[in-house]
């Protein structure tokens, strides 16, 4: 007889302040994670195809759509609840999940907006926690000026550069792992991200301690 123990996947998440390249990145991460033969699911928050998720797309599409601050926060938070049972069987599945931001960015985004920081966290709490969280962030404000910035109602320079306080807020927490952009390219930045990736696992896996 053969005897086959699955383990469950890791959960990895991505955040980043607007235009940091978060987008390419998580996609770079996805096709060397299935290159090295795992068997990757991409989620993507906010999940806008949801019933909740088409009211986040209004609101975030429409700016003359009119919610409360507390509303819409709630509305993000609940949005990854709708989600919460599918990452944790996919996890079961042994399949490795990525998240296209998290609770981070709901935290980070509402408080910046002036919501008191653990009122923004209190909704999440009880989510899948992920194995490794990767910040990509920038040091210099210059990102702030690039090009499409300003389509949608949080693309502001002032207002970013206040989520970027409120992320780092997280620095703290054994999970999280900052990568800096300033100055790289995709592949400088996508190894980096690969070794936030390999760093966690390894960490998963835990030496012997005496
Ligand atoms: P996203 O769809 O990731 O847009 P982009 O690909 O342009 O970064 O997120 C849309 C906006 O929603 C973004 O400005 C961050 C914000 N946001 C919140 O305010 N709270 C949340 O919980 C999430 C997930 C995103």
């Amino acid at each position: 007889a053969s005897y086959f123990f699955m383990t469950r996947g890791t959960l990895i998440a991505i955040e980043g302040l607007d235009r940091t390249g978060k987008t390419t990145q998580t996609t770079k991460l996805i096709n060397r994670l299935a290159q090295d033969g795992k068997d990757v699911e991409l989620i993507k928050f906010p999940e806008r195809t949801t019933a909740i998720g088409k009211i986040i797309n209004t609101y975030l599409t429409d700016k003359t759509f009119q919610l409360s601050d507390e509303s819409a926060h709630l509305l993000f938070s609940a949005n990854r609840w709708e989600l919460s049972q599918k990452i944790y069987d996919l996890l079961d599945q042994g399949k490795t999940v990525v998240l296209d931001r998290y609770v981070y960015s709901g935290v980070a985004y509402s408080s910046a907006k002036g919501l008191l920081f653990d009122w923004c966290y209190s909704p999440d709490i009880g989510l899948p926690r992920p194995d490794v969280v990767i910040f990509l962030k920038f040091k210099e404000e210059e990102n702030f000026e690039r090009e499409g910035f300003g389509d949608e109602r949080y693309e502001v320079a002032e207002f970013q550069q206040k989520v970027k306080i409120q992320f780092e807020k997280f620095s703290g927490q054994d999970n999280w792992k900052p990568v800096f952009v300033d100055g790289k390219n995709i592949e400088e930045v996508g190894e980096l991200v690969w070794k936030c990736y390999t760093d966690a696992t390894k960490q998963a896996l835990g030496p012997v301690q005496n």
